[in-house]
């Protein structure tokens, strides 16, 4: 007879890389007889996926952590486990604070997860923190997990080598490293046979792709095409990209590449010239504003999606309103801003602070700004046609929900399978989602 699995928790934060890892460390945990639960009771191991981009989301974690005392109180046997950004950040330090931990994982070392579950068996500790050469998931058997959806996430690149003066991503991700184009194919036919039909592309610059293959290095758009090949994927996104690594031929595989959807994350930060350059962007307003335009040369209907951070050390108003200028320029269909948050290690978190008050009035401007544009940009898609990919049923009954090609959610009135790639028009525009017709 064969063991009873033992059950896995797994929390996650950040960004969409880490719901990545999470799902390939529970399959990893299956080679071991565990099996993913959905709470953290009765688990035999808790393993949190940590974020440590500001420090809100690291902070987390330790409150998250000090829940778990009451479990571990009943059952002595449960591991617990740190992994992520904070786990490679924070090291052995995360044990010294909360002493409920048993392991501590970074993000290149999740290979090893089951080496150092079986070193915390006896009571003893486990870390791991190195950037080995290999990437982590290349060289892992493991037991893939049933998908859940006709979407999925696939990693293919990791790493950062921009060194923004605000951001931990180089340090807590290391160098930028891409996987071979081979194993990227061989996963997203693997996806596709288990019934996934749309795949997007991760990496940290996903932008800055350079595989292998055959003794040739691809660019993300060679890589692209060639996924376009692959019989029964019908949608290609990608995120998230640099300004200074968008390509020409990325931009024309927007205007030509029918599976890569319109729709661009490219993250500009700010809009004035002296803040972008003490951020070590590398990048002008102007050169960022001049490649939209080319972007929507290629794809007109592109929605443009970013990310701001406000009261960065020493913007002042005049530098704020050039991001709301460039805002204004742009019309972006979705964004997401953040107050600057002073990241230890980082070259900005020497620097002196701008003061809080006058931060969060400008992220409320920011923010009133960009809730407008997202509305107006979802409102013009009244009368239009577009493909949805539906993924659930919806909350009223005979209904299902999908996403559009831009990523907006779609509700539309029919019985069609999950899965199903339909062509709707958009009839309304709700505050949070669109409505939509079968043609
Ligand atoms: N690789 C991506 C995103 C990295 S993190 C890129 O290059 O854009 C996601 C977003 O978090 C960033 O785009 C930035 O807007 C925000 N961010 C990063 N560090 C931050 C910090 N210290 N304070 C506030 N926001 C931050
Ligand atoms: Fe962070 Fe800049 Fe790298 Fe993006 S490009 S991950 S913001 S250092
Ligand atoms: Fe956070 Fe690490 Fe992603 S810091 S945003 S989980 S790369």
């Amino acid at each position: 007879m064969s063991e009873a699995p033992k059950k896995l928790y797994i929390k996650t934060y950040g960004c969409q890389m880490n719901v990545y890892d999470s799902e390939r460390m529970a399959e990893a945990m299956g080679g071991q007889g565990y099996e993913q639960v959905d709470s953290p009771e009765g688990a035999d191991m808790i393993l949190l996926n940590t974020c440590h981009i500001r420090e809100k989301a690291a902070e987390k974690v330790y409150s998250e952590l000090g829940r778990y005392k009451g479990l571990k109180a009943a059952n002595p046997d449960l591991k617990i486990g740190v992994a992520g950004c904070v786990a490679q950040a924070e090291g052995a330090e995360i044990m010294r604070r909360q002493p409920l931990v048993d392991l501590v994982v970074g993000p290149q070392s999740y290979h090893r997860l089951p080496e150092l579950e079986r070193q915390t068996r006896g009571g003893g500790k486990a870390m791991d923190t190195d950037f080995p050469e290999e990437m982590k998931f290349d060289h892992l058997p493991s037991r893939p997990k049933p998908r859940r959806g006709p979407t999925a996430f696939l990693t293919v690149q990791e790493g950062c080598d921009k060194f923004c003066a605000f951001c931990v991503v180089p340090y807590t991700r290391g160098a930028e490293v891409s996987r071979p184009v081979s194993r990227i194919l061989r996963e997203a036919e693997g996806l596709v046979e288990q019934g996934v039909r749309e795949i997007t592309l991760l990496g940290q610059n996903v932008n800055a792709y350079h595989g292998e293959e055959a003794g040739h290095s691809w660019g993300l758009a060679r890589l692209i095409r060639r996924l376009a090949e692959v019989d029964g994927l019908e949608r290609i996104r990608f995120t998230t990209s640099h300004p200074n690594d968008m390509e020409d031929d990325l931009i024309a595989a927007h205007g030509d590449c029918a599976k890569l959807m319109p729709y661009l994350h490219l993250p500009v930060q700010s809009g004035s010239d002296r803040i972008l350059k003490r951020m070590n962007r590398s990048h002008t307003a102007e050169h960022y504003l001049r490649l939209v335009e080319r972007i929507r040369e290629a794809r007109p209907d592109i929605l443009m999606s970013g990310d701001f951070i406000v009261g960065f050390p020493e913007e002042t108003e005049a530098d704020f309103q050039a991001t709301l200028d460039l805002v204004e320029e742009v019309t972006y269909g979705q964004c997401y801003s953040f107050k600057y948050s002073a990241r230890p290690g980082t070259p900005a978190a020497e620097r002196p602070l701008v003061d809080p008050d006058e931060a969060d009035d400008r992220l409320r401007r920011l923010q009133d700004l960009l809730t407008r544009q997202q509305r107006s940009v979802q409102d013009a898609m009244v009368g239009r046609e577009v493909g949805v990919l539906f993924e659930k049923a919806g909350r009223l009954d005979g209904q299902m929900v999908g996403k559009s090609d831009h990523l907006h959610a779609v509700h539309v009135a029919c019985d069609l399978p999950v899965g199903t790639l339909a062509r709707v028009r958009i009839v309304e525009s709700g505050p949070n989602s669109l409505a939509g017709v079968l043609i």
